[in-house]
């Protein structure tokens, strides 16, 4: 067997091979689900603790309305009392967490506190936004939450505008924090990924290459080669599993076709050296000076029997190899009783020589079957000649059509001395010869040809079991063909 080596593997085979591929759809697919778990989770967790920020605002400064109407008046000034209003306002202060300023209907300063550190541009704006509209006005700048809230100060009614301003640092820092822990998770995934996935497709790929040695091995040193093992009972396996059995029935195979070629040329060689000894003293025997007409006769005689067995064996190799060629069998109806005789008719003379009767049963019906006439033929040539062979004188052998569990059968039965239980199958093989011959030359190719033909007529050949019985009895089953019965022919009844 000779094959191309493998290339190496180049820089685009590592860039493209199954690891880089594999370790590359693992970390994307990694990075995208945590890319899209951190764009749903971080943006609404901000929007969602903006917005939790702002209602305890709100809910602040309407709790504490109730206490602002209730500061009293300097009854002077007509202006909240400093005192009480400082005291409402950090009520105000502790609640929102903010910071509380308060101004009048004109904007100025009422109670601010100690150090208002703000930055915001609309500050003036949006209070006199809040009393003009009457309305609580919100502005969130990042962190950075201005409400001012129109309320009344004191029994007079008069208005004026709560601002409370917060930043709310913490929704920053919580959101920080749990970026810094998805940070660390997403960390640790891609890491276990990454292991992971390079000790998975370290091992895949480790068999693989094992795989690949073995078909190397292959390549080199024939079907000999060990077969790739592998145990894992994956994918992977059962490739390499698929794999030994291919190389293991191809060496079977080659096994075959070595002994059947080494064979046949030994079977060969033995009849041509004998036919070339016989024709040598044949020549001696027809020596002007030495003339021995009746010895050359002989030689004749016996070089003619072993042309025809040469001949024999150059039709039974052909046989096999058409059969090994798959050249297709006929397939038409065939009355095998006509065939029984037909063929019987042929070895009327050896048997007769052989004293030995061949009877064909008496069919009460014709039997037809679906087969190849010629190839059937052979088939029943090849029973008989075996069963002539070891039939006993003044025995016969019989030849018998009909029918069994729905398929057309023939059989061919002697009482010669049988088949030993051991020769049982072997009998079928090609150039294997039983123990029993009859004291005939042979080349152990007859049976192994008739069942191969058989079966490729959807049909089988077999030895039938007969324990007791004397001889032996072999059976060809075939598909039974429906053809209009015909009156039998005057010869058949
Ligand atoms: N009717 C039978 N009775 C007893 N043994 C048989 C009978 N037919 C076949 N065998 C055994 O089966 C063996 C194989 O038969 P097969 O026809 O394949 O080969 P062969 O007759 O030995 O040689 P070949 O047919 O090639 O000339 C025979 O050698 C014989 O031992
Ligand atoms: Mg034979």
């Amino acid at each position: 067997v000779s094959a191309e080596p493998l290339r190496t593997p180049g820089m685009r085979r590592r860039l493209l091979g199954l690891r880089p591929r594999m370790l590359a759809a693992l970390l994307l697919t990694s990075a995208v689900t945590l890319g899209v778990a951190a764009l749903l989770l971080f943006s609404p967790l901000e929007e969602r603790l903006r917005s939790d920020g702002e209602s305890a605002v709100f809910s602040a400064i309407n709790s504490t309305r109730p206490e602002f109407e209730e500061v009293k008046l300097d009854p002077r000034s007509g202006k909240p009392e400093e005192g009480e209003l400082a005291q409402t306002t950090r009520l105000l202060r502790r609640r929102s967490g903010g910071q509380v300023t308060v101004l009048d209907e004109s904007l100025a300063t009422v109670y601010s506190p100690a150090r208002l550190d703000l930055d915001v541009p609309d500050f003036y704006t949006q209070a006199r936004r809040a009393l003009d509209t009457h309305r609580r006005v919100s502005t969130l700048l990042g962190e950075q939450l201005t409400t001012a809230q129109p309320t009344h100060i004191g029994a007079g009614g008069a208005r004026y505008v709560v601002i409370v301003t917060r930043r709310l640092e913490y929704v920053s820092s919580a959101v920080r924090v749990v970026q810094n822990a998805f940070l660390v998770a997403a960390g640790a995934g891609l890491a276990i990924a990454l292991v992971l996935g390079f000790w998975l497709t370290r091992t895949l790929l480790r068999r693989l290459e094992r795989l690949h040695d073995s078909t190397q091995e292959l390549i080199r040193n024939g079907l000999d080669a060990p077969p790739p093992a592998d145990e894992h009972r994956d994918e992977i396996g059962d490739l390499a599993r698929a794999f030994a059995n291919m190389q293991a029935r191809l060496h079977h195979q080659e096994q075959a076709r070595r002994a059947f070629v080494a064979t046949a040329s030994h079977e060969l060689r033995t009849p041509l050296a004998s036919l070339d000894g016989t024709l040598e003293l044949l020549a001696d025997d027809l020596h002007p000076e030495r003339l021995d007409v009746e010895d050359a006769r002989e030689r004749i005689r016996r070089a003619r029997e072993q042309s025809r067995r040469l001949s024999n064996l150059a039709s039974d190799l052909l046989d096999l190899s058409r059969l090994d060629a798959e050249v297709r069998l006929r397939t038409e109806p065939v009355e095998l009783v006509e065939l029984c005789r037909a063929v019987g008719a042929e070895f009327e003379r050896r048997a007769a020589d052989a004293k030995v009767a061949v009877q064909v049963g008496r069919a009460a019906e014709q039997c037809w079957a679906l087969a190849d006439p010629g190839a059937l033929a052979r088939i029943v040539r090849i029973l008989l000649d075996n069963a002539l062979g070891v039939a006993p004188e003044g025995s016969s052998v019989a030849l018998q059509a009909g029918a069994a569990d729905g398929r057309a059968q023939l059989l061919v039965c002697d009482s010669g001395p049988g088949v030993p239980p051991e020769d049982r199958e072997r009998i079928f093989e090609r150039f294997q010869r039983g123990s029993v011959t009859g004291g005939r030359a042979g080349f152990g190719l007859g049976l192994a040809i008739g069942r191969e033909l058989a079966e490729r007529m959807d049909g089988s050949l077999e030895l039938l079991d007969r324990t007791g019985d004397a001889g032996a009895c072999f059976a060809v089953r075939l598909p039974r063909a429906q053809v209009e019965e015909e009156p039998m022919t005057e010869g058949g009844r």
